[in-house]
């Protein structure tokens, strides 16, 4: 028998409870032991639940048994999951988490101590919920170089933008429904921020190139700035909004970005909508594959770690490995990223000098938005880009194209 607990029984902690209950008799197969939860590490109490006999307070408890073989950590945050992380990983335990702030700032630190102790660190789910994305970077795409990754990688935000699109709700009660719904992360600013699709972004990018890449140097946009007017303009353009995390691998060295951005209907990251996630993946060889699938939520997310669980169960005693490792990667600077530019101006600007600074540019104009002169400029350098439309006090605002 293989006995588990469970850190945090939030959300995710108590779907991961309740696969392990209701899909039992799959997991007995796939793994050919029963597997228990032995313990649940939360700092409330559950009285008359069916979790009050396995609830514990004290980490200690859990990771002082020797007949705990995998701890799952759906906590959250640094501390103390990053304590619990080191010692469950020397003391010789397999450590699963869904943790993205874990994941991003100590992924490499992790996967080395588990290597050491000839164990495994793994977090599927710390990346687009319930969809496989780690694992198929780590085991499948391995006879590639990854060119390009580029991903809808938050639930919460693409949520948000979905419902604004198509119902016409405001921000702010899309936001709450996304909260009420428990997609939303604790302080909703990592979300609607873009800090949560950085994390993503960074860990992904991390190992598709097998080196650090610290979430603090990717460049982060939110969608606190996308109004009703742009998504009018967006379906003018025949495009949607989406908050896109992207990470290039050029000849010239790698960039990453967390920006909203415009994505042509004909592109298939436009289709994805509500709390779905999807990750488009370039590689030399197998050229461009898409994952696709809920990007948040109870039972999306627990199955995911619960598909680490399985694979921690399948693998004690040896280290699957990855080829992230601590040497930090210093990221391109964004000045030479070339994109085409959606540009909001006052309709006072002297057209002829929006020529004179962009050359030819499309004029894109919607019923719902008066006063206004809007267009598309031609591929372009990010440094060119902004220096051009800081000349400009007549600029309202711009979106990049995807
Ligand atoms: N808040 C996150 C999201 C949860 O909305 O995608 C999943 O990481």
């Amino acid at each position: 028998m293989i006995n588990i607990a469970v850190l945090g029984y939030g959300t995710i902690g108590s779907g991961v409870v309740e696969i392990v209950d209701r899909n039992q008799t799959i997991l007995q197969k796939k793994t050919r032991q029963s597997v228990e939860v032995k313990y649940i590490l939360d700092i409330r109490e559950f009285p008359g639940t069916s979790i009050e006999s396995k609830l514990v307070h004290d980490f200690q408890t859990i990771v002082n048994d020797p007949d705990v073989q995998v701890i799952v950590e759906t906590m959250g945050g640094l501390e103390p999951a990053y304590t619990y992380a080191k010692e469950s990983l020397l003391a010789g335990k397999a450590y699963v988490t869904s943790n993205k702030e874990l994941v991003a700032k100590y992924g490499a630190k992790l996967l080395a101590l588990a290597k050491s102790q000839n164990t495994n660190f793994l977090f599927e789910a710390s990346v687009g919920g319930g969809i496989p994305v780690i694992h198929p970077l780590n085991r499948c795409l391995t006879g590639d170089e990854i060119l390009e990754i580029s991903g809808i990688l938050n639930g919460t935000t693409n949520y948000i933008l979905t419902q604004m699109t198509e119902e016409g709700w405001s921000f702010e009660d899309a936001l709450k429904d996304a909260q009420e719904k428990g997609y939303a992360e604790f302080h909703p600013e990592a979300d609607i921020e873009g800090h949560d699709a950085r994390r993503k972004i960074a860990i992904l990018g991390s190992l598709a190139v097998g080196r650090q890449i610290d979430f603090e140097d990717v460049y982060t946009e939110g969608i606190t700035k996308i109004t009703a007017a742009d998504i009018s303009y967006a379906e003018a353009m025949d495009c949607k909004i989406k908050l896109l995390g992207t990470y290039k691998n050029t000849k010239e060295g790698q960039y990453a970005m967390v920006a909203p951005k415009l994505v042509p209907l004909t592109q298939p990251l436009s289709g994805v909508s509500g709390v779905f996630n999807s990750i488009f993946v370039k590689g030399d060889m197998v050229g461009d594959v898409m994952f696709y699938g809920p990007g948040a939520g109870k039972l999306p997310t627990a199955s995911a770690v619960i598909g680490d669980v399985v694979d921690a169960i399948k693998h004690l005693d040896r280290y699957i490995g990855t080829i992230w490792e601590e040497d930090k990667l210093v990221l391109q600077s964004l000045d030479s990223f070339e994109q085409k530019v959606f540009v909001r101006m006052k309709d006072s600007v002297d057209k002829s000098k929006v020529k004179e600074a962009f050359g030819d540019v499309e004029e894109i104009t919607t019923q719902k938005v008066t006063g206004e002169y809007a267009f598309l400029t031609g591929v372009m350098k990010e440094k060119e880009m902004s220096a051009k439309l800081s000349a400009f006090p007549e600029l309202i605002s711009f979106i990049r194209m995807a």
